[in-house]
């Protein structure tokens, strides 16, 4: 098993890509703590873990709020005895609207869940990592390095992620902490789902143009972050990975 022994954080783990990471985590060994604003949905991942032979455990949290994060790591440690992978993993892409159109409130929200949640995770995971070792990943987004109109914010956020995971790649490589993003494109979930109900034709369409010519499955993102998490990616930090069927090529 490919995390035999090691104990993960995974943050917007209720559905989704959060949700397919915390099942291949387990699978391959890991101790998962599932963790997510809605809690519900957390209980049910786990649960589905723990039903499957796994460990994990369930944890409320709003990536946003510093004491939820510290709260959510200090649980980990306390339930599992330590911490050895992180995957900030939880983001929202709320309404979109050009940018001078595009609301404070709104703005400020997505930078609060994006780029401030993947901070603070980092900020309290670490010193739990730092000397012994551990993996964090982070998600950012293809539209880090490619516009997409009316996400400002998102962009934004995702953008910032990758230059959070440059920082903390350097600050603690010489403590054995490796710090890497995956960049996905688009990939079936509950968030996609959504955007193609707002947005319609024009998400699918940016796919069709893609050189696979399809969007992704959370399996093939759950399978990038497995081996940035593993011990098999021991001499890859700060690298972002695009995951995004030939997009940006
Ligand atoms: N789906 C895509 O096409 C796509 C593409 C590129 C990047 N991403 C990024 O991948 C990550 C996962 O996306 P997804 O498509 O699985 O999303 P999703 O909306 O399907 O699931 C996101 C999960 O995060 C949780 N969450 C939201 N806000 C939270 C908060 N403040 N605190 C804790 N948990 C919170 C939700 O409850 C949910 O369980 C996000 O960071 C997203 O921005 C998604």
């Amino acid at each position: 098993m490919r995390l035999a022994n090691k104990v993960a954080l995974i943050t917007g783990a209720a559905m989704g890509m959060g949700e397919g990471a915390a099942r291949l985590f387990a699978a391959e060994g890991a101790a998962v703590a599932v963790v997510d604003v809605n809690l519900e949905g957390a209980q049910a991942t786990a649960r589905r873990i723990i039903d499957a032979g796994g460990k994990a455990v369930a944890i409320h949290a709003d990536v946003s709020d510093a004491n939820d994060v510290k709260d959510a790591v200090e649980a980990t440690v306390k339930q599992f005895g330590k911490l050895d992978i992180l995957y900030n993993n939880a983001g929202v892409d709320i309404e979109q609207a050009p940018t001078a159109d595009y609301s404070l409130q709104r703005f400020d929200r997505i930078i609060a869940i994006n780029l401030r949640g993947v901070f603070l995770g980092m900020k309290f995971a670490i010193p739990h990592m730092a000397g012994r070792g551990g993996s964090i990943v982070n998600t950012s987004s293809v539209v880090a390095f490619k516009a997409m109109p009316g996400g400002i914010a998102y962009c934004a956020s995702k953008a910032a992620v990758i230059a959070m995971t440059q920082v903390a790649a350097v600050e603690y490589g010489p403590s054995r902490v490796r710090v890497n993003a995956i960049c996905p494109g688009a990939i079936e979930t509950p968030m996609l789902a959504e955007a193609r109900r707002r947005m319609g034709a024009a998400v699918d369409n940016a796919t069709n143009f893609a050189p696979l010519r399809r969007t992704g499955r959370v399996e093939e993102i759950a399978n990038l972050a497995l081996f940035l998490a593993s011990d098999e990616s021991s001499f890859i930090t700060g690298a972002a990975f695009p995951i995004d069927g030939g997009s940006l090529a």
